[in-house]
């Protein structure tokens, strides 16, 4: 398994560009399933979730191509109703092809994914929605299984404890479209990669209105057409590397950024002490005072997103002063922790909230990548702290940041992947 050495202290400088959006891109495959005839889907990033996805799609019976940023999804032969447990436990995301099997073909048994490092991760909402339109649903063995003769339209809410969820939103969106009548979806997500979702399902036929409002309206329309679609900027991996410039105190542009799409993480960032100057398409990070301490609520779009906390909690554990990390959307999801106080940070965790008390500086360790966003945490860490910072398992980080030990590197930062049995380099 391969490992990243960090060695902190280097000030990032430079231009970097950001990738197509992961979480936009998944979807997006699962709904090339919904179209007569093959789509395209330009700008997609490089990452070991987009090739998880291809395995799904081809084990339904699609053919998929992933070459240099673009992903060919032809659905011909798409008559598999089955995602077993292998792949879904692999990426929970497997289960976007609920959506399309339910409207394509009348039935799916895919395994229901349980829980995973940031804690429980209900279906309910999914499951809600796809009964609402007609489906018929048990659990068994741990599969569900649906069915349904016709999927028909209706008026309900998707709307969970937490508030909208961008899964339910966008697998039932994927059902509603090629329904027989009118859906309205209530309660649903707005964010930008469901508004990405919109624009290819309209683009290819489906009439939606409401993109980026809690209200979505669907006439369903009986067929959609394969297209080509661009894939939006990934807003946090364009958040990280915002978190990374002012981290280190350095002077970085990002590029094939829409900062409309970054909600509060500009503001977050800006109150910690970052300088953000937004240009066209371009985002530009630098900073000079001391970091901030802030308290903060991760909450759905525009809120802050909980797939940023744990790179913010970094810049808070060097602030001056106590900040407060509250979890609105996994109560749980705090693994990052115990990595960073084993780097001299000095954060409590009670029920939902991080108390991170600043500390004058981190120290490089040997630490381990557990989900995503706690592992970019931790490079994040390295880039900073006195010393060499050894991170394990960076299978996780490879899920969902493309090559981002290059494009660190290219900004001046010393880090360096080493597989199994390479040993550390001297700088
Ligand atoms: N929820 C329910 N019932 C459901 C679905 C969700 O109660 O049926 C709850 C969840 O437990 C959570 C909230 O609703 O409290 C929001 O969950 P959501 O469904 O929006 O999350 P998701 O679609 O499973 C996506 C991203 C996650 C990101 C969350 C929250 C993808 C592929 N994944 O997950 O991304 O953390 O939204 O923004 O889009 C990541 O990229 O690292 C990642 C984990």
């Amino acid at each position: 398994m391969d490992r990243f050495y960090i060695t902190g202290g280097h000030p990032l400088r430079g231009t970097v560009p950001i990738s197509g959006a992961k979480n936009a891109t998944l979807p997006l495959m699962a709904a090339a399933l919904l179209c007569d005839g093959p789509s395209v889907l330009t700008n997609a990033p490089d990452l070991r979730d987009v090739d998880t996805m291809a395995q799904v799609l081809a084990a339904v019976g699609a053919s998929v191509t992933v070459d240099q940023g673009q992903v060919i999804v032809d659905p011909a032969g798409f008559d598999h109703p089955e995602a077993p447990y292998d792949m879904v436990r692999k990426m929970r995301a497997s289960i976007y092809v609920l959506g399309p099997m339910l409207a394509r073909l009348g039935c799916a048994k895919v395994s229901m994914p349980g829980g995973c490092a940031i804690g429980a991760r209900p279906i309910d909402l999914h499951l809600r929605g796809f009964e609402a339109l007609g489906a018929e649903i048990a659990i068994e063995h741990g599969d569900i299984l649906a069915k349904v003769p016709r999927l028909r339209g209706s008026d309900f809410s998707l709307s969970g404890p937490s508030g909208s969820s961008i899964g339910a939103t966008a697998n039932v969106l994927m059902a509603a479209v090629l329904a027989e009548g009118q859906t309205i979806i209530r309660g649903a997500a707005l964010e930008p990669e469901i508004v990405d979702l919109i624009d290819f399902l309209t683009q290819a036929g489906a009439q939606i209105e409401g993109a980026g409002t809690s209200t979505l309206t669907i006439e369903g329309v009986d067929s959609l057409s394969g297209h080509e679609h661009r894939v939006i900027p990934d807003r946090i991996e364009a958040g990280t590397f915002l978190a990374a410039g002012a981290l280190t105190k350095g002077d970085v542009t990002l590029e094939g950024v829409e900062p409309d799409h970054m909600g509060r993480t500009i503001e977050l960032l800006e109150e910690v002490g970052a300088d953000i100057e937004q240009g066209e398409g371009t985002l530009r990070v630098t900073r000079d005072g001391p970091l901030q301490p802030v308290a903060v609520r991760t909450l759905p779009y525009p809120g802050f997103p909980t797939d940023m906390q744990a790179q913010l909690m970094v810049l808070c554990s060097l602030a001056e002063g106590d900040s407060t990390l509250t979890e609105t959307i996994y109560p749980e999801r705090f693994i990052h922790v115990s990595e960073l106080n084993r780097m001299g940070a000095d954060i409590h965790v009670f029920s939902a909230t991080a108390t991170v008390r600043g500390v004058e500086r981190l120290s490089g360790a040997p630490v381990m990548a557990s989900d995503l966003r706690a592992s970019a945490a931790l490079v994040l860490a390295g880039l900073i702290a006195e010393g060499v910072t050894e991170i394990l398992r960076v299978y996780h980080i490879d899920r969902g940041y493309e090559r981002i030990e290059e494009k660190m590197a290219s900004l001046g930062a010393h880090i360096r992947r080493a597989g199994p049995g390479e040993v550390e380099v001297d700088w």
